[in-house]
C-alpha cells in the first residue's frame, strides 16, 4: 500500500467552515470520492417504557478510508449507539448508514468490534482465540495459522500465546481482542472505550500499541472515548456529540498523533497547542452537562 494517505490525512486544515454551529475543519476526503462510510441523516429512537427516547439525532459525516476517528461526548449522549449502527447491532431509525455504497444490514466480519470487557474464551489460550474467527468463517488451517503467529506478534503476545485468557492482565487481554479483530481484516475496527478499564501506564502502552498498528496497516478506526486527551493522543479526527440527544458539534482534524509517530513527540501532552485542543474540548463537552 502506497504511504500517500499518510500525507494526505494530515494536509493543512482547510478554511474553518462553520455549518449549524458545528466547526468542519479540513477534514475533505482522503482520497475524493473514496468514503468508506456515509452516515447521512441518522435518527435513532430506542423504545423506552414511557415512549420513544431519541438518543441520536441528524447525524450526518462521512468516514474516509485510514483515518482514526475518536468520538467524544458526555456520558448518555449516545456514543454507543452510534457504534452499535456501525457494527450493525441496531439499523437506524430514520436515515442511512452505508458501507462501500451499500446500506449497513447486521454484523459482519468485516466491521471488527473491540469493546471495553472483551468477550473472550477465558480457558481458551490467546492463540485460540485470535484463531477463532478465520476457523469459523472456514479458511484452511495453513492459511490462518501464519495469520495468527502474525497478529499475536502484532501486539506483542507472542511469548504469551499459549497462556490462558484467565491468566493475562486486562492490557494483554485487550490486546488479544484487538488481534482477534484485526485477523478478520475488517474494513474498519470499531473500538467503544477499550481502554476504559485500564490503569493509567497500561492504557498509555496499549494507546502507542494502537497508534501504531494503524499507522503501520492503515486501517480505519472508530474509537469512542470519554478522555480528551486519549482522543488527542491518537486521533487523526475528532467528532464531538452534544449531550442527549447526541447530534455532531464538533468536528476537527488533529495530527498529534502522527506527531507522536514520525517524530517520536513524547513530550507533545505538555505543548501549548495541545493544551489548547485539550481545553477547548473540555470546554465544549463540559458545557454539554
Ligand atoms: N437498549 C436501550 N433501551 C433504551 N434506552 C437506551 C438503550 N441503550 C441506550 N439507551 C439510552 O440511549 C442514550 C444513549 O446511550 P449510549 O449508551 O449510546 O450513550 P453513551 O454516549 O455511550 O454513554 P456512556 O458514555 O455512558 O457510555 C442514553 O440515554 C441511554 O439511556
Ligand atoms: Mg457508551
Amino acid at each position: 500500500m502506497s504511504d500517500t494517505w499518510k500525507e494526505k490525512l494530515y494536509e493543512p486544515a482547510g478554511e474553518l467552515v462553520q455549518v449549524d454551529n458545528v466547526n468542519y475543519v479540513g477534514h475533505e476526503p482522503v482520497i475524493e470520492g473514496e468514503e468508506l462510510i456515509t452516515i447521512d441523516g441518522v435518527d435513532l429512537d430506542y423504545h423506552g417504557k414511557t415512549g420513544p427516547i431519541k438518543a441520536l439525532e441528524n447525524i450526518t459525516f462521512n468516514i474516509y478510508p485510514r483515518e482514526f476517528i475518536c468520538v467524544l461526548g458526555p456520558s448518555g449522549c449516545g456514543k454507543s449507539t452510534l457504534l452499535k449502527i456501525l457494527a450493525g447491532f441496531i439499523n437506524p431509525t430514520a436515515g442511512s448508514v452505508k458501507l462501500d455504497g451499500e446500506e449497513i444490514v447486521g454484523t459482519d466480519w468485516h466491521r471488527g468490534v473491540v469493546f471495553q470487557h472483551p468477550p473472550l474464551y477465558e480457558w481458551f489460550s490467546v492463540r485460540t482465540n485470535v484463531a477463532f474467527g478465520p476457523k469459523m468463517r472456514g479458511l484452511p488451517k495453513e492459511e490462518y495459522e501464519p495469520l495468527v503467529e502474525e497478529y499475536i506478534d502484532k501486539v506483542k503476545l507472542t511469548e504469551f500465546a499459549d497462556k490462558k485468557i484467565y491468566e493475562l492482565s486486562g492490557g494483554m487481554k485487550q490486546r488479544v481482542s484487538i488481534a482477534r479483530a484485526l485477523i478478520n481484516n475488517p474494513e474498519i475496527l470499531l473500538m467503544d472505550e477499550p481502554f476504559g478499564a485500564l490503569d493509567a501506564l497500561t492504557r498509555e502502552s496499549v494507546q502507542d500499541l494502537t497508534r501504531q498498528i494503524w499507522w503501520d496497516t492503515g486501517k480505519t478506526i472508530f474509537f469512542i472515548t470519554h478522555d480528551v486527551e486519549e482522543a488527542l493522543l491518537l486521533a487523526s479526527r475528532i467528532i464531538v456529540l452534544s449531550k442527549h440527544p447526541g447530534r455532531v458539534i464538533e468536528d476537527i482534524q488533529v495530527n498529534f498523533s502522527r506527531q507522536i509517530i514520525e517524530d517520536g513527540a513524547t513530550d507533545l501532552k505538555f505543548s501549548p497547542e495541545f493544551y489548547k485542543y485539550r481545553e477547548m474540548l473540555l470546554r465544549l463537552i463540559n458545557s454539554q452537562e
